[in-house]
């Protein structure tokens, strides 16, 4: 948008560019359009990694309308999380046919700290915030022995970042502005703090989000770093 219609549109709405822009983000979001959800790019990566497996089990926080739930049921028993309660009630009605899905109204930051306290493990674990999910570092591994785990993350570079979000970013990846690489190597970092050895099998990008997949096993601390215990 040119600074001209950005001053006509604020001067127009009384809001500032920031907030109009939220808006706007925020009445795509609340229509699960491809533009926010990915739903098309997110299932055709999951179809690829998923093929031919079964009997899985599946943790799915930030589900919001199901888009990815039912595609997992497909491969397992599905445990979605979300906490709107307007959205949670979409993804009960398009889902309360499957007996492969449970579905939970909760806070998925506080929620799987419950999972981990019951030693619940799981076999695939899907997290999909709006914001960045490196908030669930380094514990969300503590859920997972071998399996995969798909993250998305919101592109930096293409997000307006404020004070607060500069800090989270510094504080998790150690700088305001980190490429795809060095939030790959961070993710593989937090994996390690709980002796999972994480590997990138697939990725894509679009416009604002990286989408990765990647595949995890829990190691042990002697084999990996070689050091014998005396
Ligand atoms: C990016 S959308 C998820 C889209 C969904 N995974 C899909 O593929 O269609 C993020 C969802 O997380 C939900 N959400 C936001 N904060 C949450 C929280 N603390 N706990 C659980 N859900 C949350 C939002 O309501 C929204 O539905």
């Amino acid at each position: 948008m040119s600074e001209q219609l950005k001053i006509f549109e604020t001067e127009k709405s009384g809001k500032t560019y920031r907030a109009i822009r939220h808006d706007v983000v925020r009445s795509k979001q609340s229509k699960n359009s491809e533009e926010t959800h990915h739903p098309i790019a997110k299932t055709r990566q999951a179809e690829k990694i998923l093929k031919g497996k079964k009997g899985m089990q599946i943790l799915e926080l930030f589900a919001g309308q199901g888009n990815m739930t039912r595609i997992f049921a497909k491969h397992g028993d599905v445990l979605a999380a979300e906490k709107n309660k307007q959205t949670f009630e979409i993804l009960n009605d398009k889902t309360k046919n499957n007996k492969s899905i449970s579905t939970v109204r909760c806070d998925s930051y506080k929620f799987y700290h419950s999972l981990i306290s019951m030693g619940k493990k799981f076999d695939i674990i899907d997290l999909d915030p709006y914001g960045f999910p490196s908030r669930l570092m380094p514990d969300i591994f503590l859920l997972i022995d071998r399996g995969w785990i798909f993250i998305t993350m919101p592109k930096p570079a293409v997000n307006i970042l404020n004070g607060i979000t500069q800090t989270h970013l510094i504080t998790y990846f150690g700088e305001p502005n980190p490429s795809k690489e060095k939030i790959i190597e961070k993710f593989a970092t937090f994996g390690l703090c709980h002796w999972r050895k994480l590997v990138l099998v697939n990725h894509f990008e679009l416009k604002s989000i990286y989408r990765f997949v990647f595949h995890i096993e829990k190691v042990k601390a002697t084999d990996y770093t070689g050091v014998k215990n005396q």
